[in-house]
Parts: structure tokens; C-alpha cells; sequence
């Protein structure tokens, strides 16, 4: 598995997920020895994650850089979830699963996309070893889904530099924000840098998630158009490739079966431009921008 993923296995991998995936069994509060049912006909008893002989620890810190940009505002720092809405991955069987990165692979490279997650930019490599990078989080965990012990301090966020941050500022972000109106005292409302810098890669992903009331200018509206040629449209519950579910403004759900391109569909989300800024933000990018922010007191 170094060196490239072998298709076949992967095949046989996927397969083997989308059967299990159907039934999406309940998480089970097993300990070690719990004696669950392995997949692939090996016998596993305990998990998987804790079995694996662990990464070379360059490729774990690889991959824990990578993540931080990349996953961190949807998944969380410590992959329980995010603000963006992201799942838990240390629940998920799937990556209970993954050897080297081979289911998550095509995650990443956007099977997932109509449910949220958007394809992201990333060699192979760096996919893997952010692979890693989450077994080493479950290998830690002491339960399953718990998270991973830690004693390290939170590492300090604000190595950035302001002055490059107000360039980056201007020119990416200037079209929606300003520092004089909207973000005015970002820095005091977010409390910590580390909150403020989650709060602005995943821009605050306010759909009525987490605390307080939802952030109306942050809501993705959908508008769905029959083949009769009726229009609805209404704030967006939920879509997946069948079935698209929206809040009229009356307060009425309506949900409608979709079959390809029929009825059409148009999704109109706010953070979109958040979800694609992720894409391209490097690490010395999201650093500056956060010492910038941090400013805006
Ligand atoms: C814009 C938000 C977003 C970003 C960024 C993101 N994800 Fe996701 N991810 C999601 C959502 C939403 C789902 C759930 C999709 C679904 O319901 O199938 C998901 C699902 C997953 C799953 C499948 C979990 C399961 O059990 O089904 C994995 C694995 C995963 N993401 C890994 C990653 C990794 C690794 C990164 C960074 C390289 C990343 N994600 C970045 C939003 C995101
Ligand atoms: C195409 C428009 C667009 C661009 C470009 C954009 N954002 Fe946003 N941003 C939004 C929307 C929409 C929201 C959610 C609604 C709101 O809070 O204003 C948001 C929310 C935020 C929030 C949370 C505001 C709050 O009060 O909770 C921050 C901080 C933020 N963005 C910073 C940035 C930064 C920094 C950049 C550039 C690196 C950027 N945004 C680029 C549209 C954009």
C-alpha cells in the first residue's frame, strides 16, 4: 500500500463500505475486547486503529499541518466535528476502516461533495498522510470516539505577520468584508485567537448550529424548479443525490425526490466562498490572515 493504491483492493474496500454503510449501525460503546465483528472476514476484536503499527512520526506531523488547514474547520482540531458541520471521524467506521488513506482518498477527492464535502486540493501523499495523521488521533483514543489524550499546551497560532495578513485581507476578502464595518472588533467577539482563526476559515457556518440564533446572512437558500415549471424555494435543509429538502418561507417542509438533473436544482450558499478559500489558503496565508484579525479588537 506505499506506494500507490492498488485499484483492485480498493474496489473490493469500497464495496465492502457502501454494503456496511447501508445499515449505518448505532456505535456501539465497545472496549477493547468488545469482540466486534471484523469486516473483510478478519476477525477483529479490537480496533483496527489500535492494532496498526503507527506511522513514521514525521508523516503524523506531516499530516497534522495539512489537516489544520484543510479539515480542521469542518472536522475540528480533534476530528470530533467541526463548525462547518463536518462529522466525527473518530466515530466513523469508515475511517476505522481506512489502512493508508485509501477510503478516505476518495473522499477528498469529492465523492462526497453533494453532502457537504467539497473536493480539496491534495496530492495523494498529503492525503495519506493526513491518514495517518487521524489513525494516530484513534490509536489514541482510549475509546472508541473519545477524544485523544493530550498534554501538549495549545500551540501558539499568532506566528503570523499583520502586514502580509491586511494584503491577503484586501485582496481576497475585501469583496465581502471590511475591517471598518462587518469585522469591526472580530478579535473581542471571537475571544481567543484560536477561536477567532476557526471562525473565519469556516465564516462562522451559521445554520442555526452550535450556539445562538442562526446567522441569517449566512443561510444557503435552494430553489427548485418542477418540471411543470413551478418554482419553490425556501432555506435549504438538506440534499443529497435523491432527495432535496427545504423550509418555505412560511415555514412549510418540502421535500422532493430528485432523478438526475430533474427537477432542477439551484443552491445558492453564502460560505461558499469560505468552503473555497479552504482549497487554496495555505498554512503561512491562514497564519497572517489570523495575526491581521487579530488586530480588529
Ligand atoms: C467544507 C467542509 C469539509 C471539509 C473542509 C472537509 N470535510 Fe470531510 N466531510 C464533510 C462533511 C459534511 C462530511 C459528511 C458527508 C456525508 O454525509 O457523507 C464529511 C465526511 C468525511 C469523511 C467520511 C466520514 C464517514 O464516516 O462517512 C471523511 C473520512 C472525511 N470527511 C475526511 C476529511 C478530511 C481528511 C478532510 C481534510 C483533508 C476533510 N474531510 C475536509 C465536510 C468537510
Ligand atoms: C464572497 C464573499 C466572501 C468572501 C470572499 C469571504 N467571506 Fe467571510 N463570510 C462571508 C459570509 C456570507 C459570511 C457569513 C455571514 C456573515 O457573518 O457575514 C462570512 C463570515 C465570515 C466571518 C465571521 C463573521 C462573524 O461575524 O461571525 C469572518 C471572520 C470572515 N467571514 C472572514 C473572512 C476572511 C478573513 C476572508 C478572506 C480570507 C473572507 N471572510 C472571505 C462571505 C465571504
Amino acid at each position: 500500500m506505499k506506494n500507490g493504491f492498488a485499484a483492485a483492493a480498493l474496489a473490493a474496500l469500497t464495496v465492502a463500505f457502501a454494503h456496511t454503510a447501508a445499515q449505518e449501525p448505532p456505535q456501539p460503546p465497545a472496549g477493547p475486547g468488545a469482540g466486534r465483528q471484523g469486516r473483510g472476514g478478519r476477525g477483529i476484536g479490537v480496533f483496527p486503529a489500535q492494532q496498526r503499527p503507527p506511522a513514521d512520526p514525521a508523516v503524523i506531523d506531516r499530516g497534522k499541518t495539512i489537516y489544520g488547514i484543510n479539515c480542521t474547520p469542518c472536522h475540528g482540531a480533534d476530528a470530533r466535528g467541526g463548525q462547518l458541520g463536518g462529522p466525527n471521524l473518530l466515530r466513523s467506521q469508515l475511517v476505522l476502516s481506512d489502512q493508508g488513506g485509501e477510503l478516505i482518498l476518495p473522499i477528498v477527492r469529492g465523492s462526497r461533495a453533494v453532502k457537504g464535502m467539497p473536493p480539496l486540493n491534495l496530492s495523494d501523499d498529503d492525503v495519506k498522510a493526513v491518514a495517518e495523521f487521524i489513525h494516530s488521533l484513534t490509536a489514541a483514543g482510549r475509546t472508541q470516539g473519545a477524544p485523544p489524550p493530550s498534554d501538549a499546551p495549545e500551540p501558539d497560532i499568532l506566528v503570523g505577520d499583520a502586514t502580509a495578513g491586511q494584503a491577503y485581507f484586501a485582496a481576497k476578502c475585501g469583496a465581502c468584508h471590511s475591517a471598518a464595518g462587518d469585522l469591526q472588533g472580530i478579535a473581542t467577539k471571537a475571544g481567543s485567537p484560536k477561536a477567532l482563526q476557526n471562525l473565519w476559515v469556516s465564516g462562522g457556518g451559521g445554520r442555526g448550529r452550535g450556539f445562538g440564533a442562526p446567522n441569517e446572512a449566512a443561510v444557503a437558500t435552494v430553489s427548485v424548479i418542477q418540471p411543470s415549471g413551478e418554482k419553490v424555494e425556501g432555506r435549504l435543509l438538506r440534499i443529497d443525490d435523491f432527495v432535496v429538502t427545504l423550509v418555505e418561507a412560511d415555514g412549510s417542509v418540502r421535500s422532493f425526490r430528485r432523478d438526475g438533473d430533474v427537477p432542477a436544482v439551484d443552491v445558492h450558499d453564502p460560505l461558499d466562498a469560505h468552503r473555497t478559500l479552504l482549497t487554496v489558503l495555505t498554512d503561512k496565508d491562514m497564519h497572517d490572515v489570523t495575526a491581521y484579525l487579530v488586530t480588529l479588537k
